[in-house]
């Protein structure tokens, strides 16, 4: 959330991960493409004609769920394809269709004898001159398409016609889909169109190659302060996008976006648009509603002043003339730091016709954002409350945007929170273009070290009914423009993919799911999770239901282990939005607050005694809401204040269920390392082995979450746990009791971020005090390498044991750490993850755990940390239990996780 400020440089995946894991994944994928194109090379003369335009592709990284191999082995029946005209686009849709044909069966041009089966591909209008006896229906409207089988003289004949040449496009690749799925020819016809017109990725690139929250490297489309000179990934992105339906992607950050509109800039963003172009993918672009100043030499910025006007008509032509297909505008503006027409006394509505009519006349329409509120907010007054700014700024302007204007809302009324309501605003617009903005990118959500599949929260918010005038109007209706009757509408994801994609190879199943979500958003997440998980990594039925089992637990599980009952998040929310910081949002003016104190927790938004926004709902929902009888657990504290023993819905108090959640939370987490384990030798080794490293490191991690707050409301409210687990660790054994040499005690900020609040460290650690603006820490100075070491007597009970060892893994050195038992090595590692900030927190607090060792009582153990440049080897506690039995098999917990 909440800072206009320049990013940090991403961070590249740690060399070692990459070297052993994508990197190797590349590799064999760039070969299984080589191969494949040397069998491309020998199908016959139009193909051979074809393949050769396919060379660019054999150059491509990893193609995510396009990478099918999936039936090798198996014998498919062979087919000629046949792209109809000469349209570039039904082209592409044939070569690919072809390519990815013989790709997903594994089959050489050598075993193919006969093209008595054919599939035809191309527009509506041509499929009906050249096959005027095949009934195409002839409604078929643009992006949509139709697939009809027929079996003339024993023979199979396909036909995939597109309402238009993106049609053709899709429909190529939704028959693929049927193949890669089944491995069988589609018996029934197939008619599908886009329930949505407008369905973009944004990107939040910066042009010196940063991505704003962004987690898989740098940035595909820009370095050094322009648009990258190779630009080949881009293409494969655009596939990627246009396999899915996706027709837009804007491709700067929504904040600084100024010295995108400058002439060079344009030129090279009129490159990108060119690589797109063939898939269908038009780009648009964030702009700063303050260029006409910024970069245009007026003085003014005013949307009402004529000079203004003529700059963006000008500025607007030029665009259109190097990008005559450009797909418009997103403005974020009044938001975060960034100007906006309130300078001037404008409004949104009078920012976004300005640019509306000079983008008009092209055919390019504005995303307007609804992200806009004062981050200035007085914590001490109850009725300030930054959920209701969104609406209270919109709805009074419903009907006064022009009509190329959307306005783009964010799924809840906060900021993409784990867990919050849905956005009233869907309702309060019913003269206005919406579309809802989700976050594929994991900002909130774990930052794609954590495994969520996000599908199921979009759902949630997709099928939510607001009960717009007493009747059903779920936000997926109201976006497709059905509900209220809007030419426009549509679905934008956050997606902010770099060099590594989305850095995790699971998290790629929620860009898929999002373009289907966006083409057909009655789709369920299961069955997204299985069409994913059957194109991507198998089609062996036991691994397609372990796989979508974990992506359906992902996401409840993160929820239980982070969160509870709808508060606001509790990362660290001036910093990092990732690990656990409960009081950073509090007593600022940011506005996420959750209002715990000792008696109580939760945000008063009722009409009767709160801040009011439960009153910008319909009626229906609003009655819900206000009521705690009828209001749902799962949001209550978003909503109400309540005491910590306030009994819920399920019968437990308030704080019962904070320790339950995260205790549940944590084993769950825990869940997934041992169903994932049962994975191995039935998937891809090197995705085995990453994927198990990343659930590992999550599986601590969680643990980290759940202590932290655990202990925090555990000490805040007084109440203890009735199940006697918080507050109590049988086997951990903290640093600070330790026989130490070198290491010294330090308090832990914030301190329910280490065991019992303090940690050992072997070198100078920052401790921020509360109000640290963190951004703009540094890392303490380097200094030279030292080792410390902390020292236990055992005395719990004898057996074989896991003992983990808690430490923290900071940026600027690669501290090494080695555990002894009696002086013996059992295990040694080195604290090279790429985790946030500088400092000793719930950011970087890592969990390396050494599996089945021999203790008995009286045993030493020994934890010996090396310090490295400005890491510390800082160390929190190691912990003693019993070896388990399910995870124990895989051995070693992994301290790399990006
Ligand atoms: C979040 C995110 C910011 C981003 C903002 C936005 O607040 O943390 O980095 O700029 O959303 O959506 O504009």
């Amino acid at each position: 959330m909440n800072f206009a400020i320049p990013t940090q440089a991403p961070t590249p995946p740690s060399p070692a991960f990459r070297g052993t894991t994508l990197q190797g994944i590349r590799t064999m994928r760039r070969e299984r493409y080589a191969i494949l194109n040397k069998i491309d090379f020998l199908i016959g003369s139009v193909l051979v004609l074809l393949a050769g335009a396919l060379a660019a592709h054999a150059q491509t990284a990893d193609q995510a769920w396009l990478d099918h191999t999936l039936w090798r082995g198996t014998k498919p029946t062979l087919f000629l394809v046949r792209p109809l005209g000469e349209n570039p686009m039904v082209q592409t849709a044939a070569q690919e269709f072809r390519r990815e044909f013989y790709h997903l069966y594994g089959i050489s041009g050598a075993n193919i004898d006969e093209f008595g089966n054919q599939i035809v591909i191309g527009t509506a209008t041509d499929v009906r001159k050249g096959y005027p006896h095949v009934e195409v229906p002839s409604n078929l409207a643009p992006d949509s398409f139709w697939i009809n089988t027929t079996h003339p003289r024993g023979g199979t004949l396909i036909i995939v016609a597109g309402g238009d040449e993106c049609g053709a496009l899709y429909g190529a690749f939704a028959l693929l889909r049927v193949f890669a799925e089944t491995g069988q020819i589609p018996n029934e016809t197939i008619r599908s169109h886009p329930a949505m017109s407008i369905r973009w990725v944004d990107e939040w690139d910066n042009a010196n190659g940063a991505i704003e929250r962004g987690y898989g490297g740098p940035s595909i489309f820009f370095d050094n302060g322009h648009v990258s000179d190779d630009l080949s990934q881009v293409s494969q992105y655009a596939r990627l996008l246009a396999s899915v339906g996706i027709n837009g992607c804007n491709v700067n950050n929504v904040n600084g976006a100024a010295p995108f509109l400058e002439p060079d800039m344009i030129k090279g963003l009129a490159r990108i648009a060119d690589a797109m172009r063939p898939w269908g993918v038009r780009l648009a672009m964030s702009v700063d509603i303050a260029s006409p100043q910024k970069i245009g030499g007026l003085k003014t910025f005013d949307p009402l002043d004529p000079a203004v006007k003529a700059w963006w008509t000008a500025k607007v032509n030029e665009i259109y003339a190097a990008i005559p297909d450009l797909a418009g505008f997103t403005v974020k503006a009044d938001s975060e730091g960034q100007p906006g027409p309130a300078s001037y006394g404008r409004s949104p509505a009078d920012a976004a016709n300005l640019l509306a009519a000079a983008l008009a006349p092209h055919g390019g329409v504005v995303l307007y954002r609804a992200f806009v509120y004062n981050n200035h907010l007085d914590y001490n007054d109850l009725k300030a409350d930054r959920a209701r700014a969104a609406y209270d700024i919109f709805h009074p302007l419903d009907g006064k945007f022009a009509p190329n204007v959307v306005v783009q809302i964010k799924y809840g009324p906060i900021d993409f929170q784990a867990e919050e309501p849905v956005s009233p605003l869907f309702a309060g617009l019913r003269k206005t273009n919406e579309a809802m903005e989700v976050q594929i990118t994991q900002e909130y959500t774990g930052q794609q070290r954590h495994l969520v599949y996000l599908a199921p929260l979009w759902k949630e918010k997709l099928d939510f009914d607001l009960r717009a005038d007493n009747r059903a109007t779920p936000v997926k209706e109201i976006i497709e423009g059905k509900s209220f009757n809007r030419p426009l509408g549509g679905m934008i994801g956050v997606s902010c993919v770099g060099r590594d994609w989305l850095g995790a190879p699971l998290a790629m199943a929620n860009l898929y799911a999002f373009g289907r979500l966006a083409w057909d958003p009655n789709l369920s997440a299961e069955q997204i999770a299985a069409e994913w998980t059957r194109q991507t990594i198998s089609n062996n039925p036991s691994v397609i239901s372990t796989v979508d089992a974990m992506l359906m637990q992902s996401w409840p599980a993160y929820v239980d282990y982070t969160g509870f009952l709808g508060t606001q998040t509790l990362t660290d929310i001036t910093g990092s939005h990732y690990g656990p910081n409960i009081e950073s949002s509090e007593r600022n003016g940011w506005g996420q607050w959750h209002r715990d104190d000792a008696n109580g927790i939760g945000m008063d938004r009722t009409v009767a005694t709160g801040t009011g926004f439960i009153g910008q709902y319909p009626p229906q929902v609003a009655k819900m809401y206000e009521w705690l009888a009828t209001c749902p657990d799962k949001l209550l504290l978003f909503f109400h204040h309540v005491p910590w023993t306030y009994k819920l819905h399920s019968g437990k108090t308030v704080i019962q269920h904070v320790y339950d959640s995260h205790y549940k939370g944590a084993a769950e987490a825990a869940d997934l390392v041992n169903e994932w384990a049962t994975l191995k030798a039935k998937i891809d080794p090197t995705l085995f082995a990453d994927e198990l490293a990343r659930l590992q490191y999550q599986a601590g991690h969680a643990i980290v979450w759940r202590d932290a707050i655990v202990q925090y409301f555990l000490k805040e409210s007084g109440i203890p746990d009735n199940k006697g687990r918080a507050g109590h660790y049988p086997g951990r054994l903290e640093a600070e009791d330790a026989r130490l040499t070198g290491y010294k005690i330090f308090d832990v900020h914030p301190w329910e971020d280490a065991s019992a609040g303090k940690a050992v460290t072997c070198g100078p650690v920052i401790t921020p005090s509360r109000d640290f603006f963190r951004r703009r820490a540094q890392p303490p100075a380097p200094q030279n390498s030292s080792t410390c070491s902390a020292e236990w007597t055992y005395s719990g009970p004898r057996g074989r044991h896991d003992i983990a060892v808690q430490y923290f893994d900071l940026q600027g050195g690669v501290a090494h750490f080695q555990l002894e038992v009696n002086g013996k090595p059992v295990a040694s590692w080195a604290a090279d993850a790429k985790l946030p900030s500088f400092w000793p927190n719930g950011d970087n607090s890592t969990r390396y755990t050494a599996s089945d060792i021999p203790v008995k009582r009286g045993d030493l153990l020994r934890v010996e940390g090396t310090s490295d440049a400005s890491d510390p080897a800082a160390l929190d506690y190691i912990e003693i239990e019993p070896a388990s039995q399910s995870a124990g098999s895989v051995s070693l917990s992994s301290a790399n996780p990006r």
